[in-house]
């Protein structure tokens, strides 16, 4: 059919048409055809995610959120209590719901849709744009699970701001910080009000961002990194060689390979098995297994460039790796009917689509290196950063973009460009954390150290800390005013929470 009307004009033109519509227009007109969903799903139209402000109707980018909606936010953490857990996987059925409306109150529903709403974009949007955001804002999410925040940190090697303001994550939803440099750009951190966060955290935080004194690195330590970083070529190199073949290796921390193969493949979607892979990982924590929990510790990612094709046992029989596949179509139980008819409020899932996996997408980012809207945009930075080969994500379709770009940007990473860190509330938070992120050279570039309602912070931990961010304007720095022994009484600013209902303090007596 010959092209008319609008389908003749240029990619160029196109996108920077589509640059002035929000996320939620953008996710409706990428289903118009596998040229339009090609160029709304460029990275250059997803740099900012703000899902907590879409979830409550402003679809913008920019910051819409006022001091009423926090309130209510606040207002609905009050009913629904940061350490309550839910099942974030459970059947979302309309029906079901309506079944239970009397019994569910308003906002437990609320929570629930919010996080389904998350759920469908690690589904459907962070594989497909996560290498190009910049900008992760969840503050006052209630729906909000350590499993989805792991796996968006997973998509988001280049992420620099990141806003986990007074959600319930904890430890384990930083486990993907360091793992292909996830973490390594963040130069502004906000994890006010985070109560379940502990040094755990500031020390993978701090191991995310890289190290500015080499020689500190032990050869174990490099080896260890080296495991977690590499990248999929060479880790499918070292199966074809024969590391994984013996059938000692074929046992996982005292698992059976095959038995887990199968399990995987059972598993009804991509994001299913996904969780499980997380949760082998998480047994397998501490394991001296090398060659199969390097494979696990890749599953994540190699399930986003294959989610319907991979084939672990193929591995072990030296035919091929799973970039040699060929994708298939969307598996039509991923678009069940209880996602269809959420389509109106979580259009996320329209992103992925049988037209999906042609390589349009990757030929548009090819064609626009050069181009500049008139907002000035960065586009398309994965080619600059992959040399612009277009060849490179041919065989293994748009989603393997994400890991090539973390491979390839490493040269250009900066060290330790933390420029704002803010823990306030993080009563659990020790010296010992703040000894993480005094270690590996220290914050050269923070300029903003907020630690009020840590009140387990001693004045050696402070100092240690301070004395390692040569940046860091006194005027904001904020502690506990009542620290025994304050090193910085006459220069620093006092504690924040005295008058912030939501956050630890110790003389609000929260
Ligand atoms: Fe001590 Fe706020 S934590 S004054």
């Amino acid at each position: 059919r010959e092209p008319r009307g609008v389908e003749l004009l240029p990619d160029e033109v196109m996108l920077n048409i589509f640059s002035y519509l929000n996320p939620k227009e953008l996710c409706s007109i990428a289903q118009v055809s596998k040229r339009w969903n090609a160029i709304a799903m460029d990275g250059s139209n997803w740099k900012i995610i703000r899902p907590v402000q879409w979830f409550r109707g402003v679809w913008s980018c920019q910051d819409r959120m006022d001091v009423d909606q926090e309130e209510a936010s606040l207002e609905q953490a009050e009913f629904y209590p940061l350490d309550v857990k839910f099942d974030e996987d459970a059947d979302v059925d309309e029906s079901e719901e309506s079944d239970d409306i009397d019994e569910m109150s308003q906002q437990w529903k609320l929570v629930q849709r919010e996080s389904r709403l998350l759920t469908s974009m690690v589904k459907y949007l962070f594989p497909r744009v996560g290498a190009s955001v910049s900008e992760l804002h969840l503050g006052y999410s209630r729906g909000l699970s350590n499993g989805v925040l792991y796996r968006m940190l997973s998509c988001c090697p280049n992420l620099e701001v990141l806003d986990l303001t007074q959600t319930r994550v904890s430890d384990i939803g930083f486990k993907s910080m360091g793992k292909n440099k996830c973490g390594r750009r963040l130069k502004h951190v906000n994890l006010s009000g985070c109560v379940n966060i502990t040094d755990v955290t500031l020390q993978r935080i701090s191991l995310a961002l890289g190290s500015l004194t080499e020689s500190k690195t032990t050869p174990q330590n490099k080896d260890s990194d080296n495991t977690a970083s590499m990248p999929i070529s060479e880790a499918r190199g070292c199966c074809q060689q024969g590391m994984c073949r013996s059938q000692q290796e074929r046992r996982i921390g005292g698992l059976d390979f095959d038995s887990v193969d199968q399990t995987l493949r059972n598993a009804c979607d991509v994001v299913e098995r996904e969780m499980m892979a997380y949760r082998l990982m998480e047994i397998l924590e501490g394991e001296s297994v090398f060659s199969p929990l390097l494979e696990l510790s890749l599953l994540p990612s190699l399930m986003r460039d294959q989610p319907r094709t991979i084939d672990f046992k193929k591995w072990t029989k030296k035919t091929s790796g799973p970039c040699d596949q060929t994708s298939k179509s969307v598996d039509s139980r991923t678009l069940n009917s209880s996602t269809r008819g959420n389509q109106e409020l979580f259009p996320f899932h329209c992103v992925t689509s049988n037209r999906y996996n042609s390589s349009g997408n990757t030929h548009l980012r090819t064609n626009l290196s050069s181009e500049r809207s008139p907002r000035q945009r960065t586009v398309p930075s994965l080619e600059r950063v992959s040399g612009g080969d277009p060849h490179r994500t041919s065989s293994c379709g748009g989603r393997s973009v994400v890991h090539e770009v973390c491979d390839k940007s490493d040269n250009d990473t900066p060290q330790r460009a933390l420029t704002f860190l803010s823990l306030s509330g993080c009563s659990l938070v020790t010296d010992e954390g703040l000894r993480f992120l005094a270690g590996e050279g220290g914050l050269p570039h923070l300029e903003h150290l907020d630690l009020s309602g840590c009140m387990q912070v001693t004045a050696a931990g402070l100092t240690e800390l301070v004395s390692a961010c040569g940046s860091l304007d006194h005027a904001h720095l904020f502690y506990c005013d009542n620290m025994v022994d304050d090193p910085y009484a006459v220069t620093a600013s006092g504690c924040q929470n005295l008058e912030i209902s939501s956050r630890k303090c110790c003389r609000s007596g929260f």
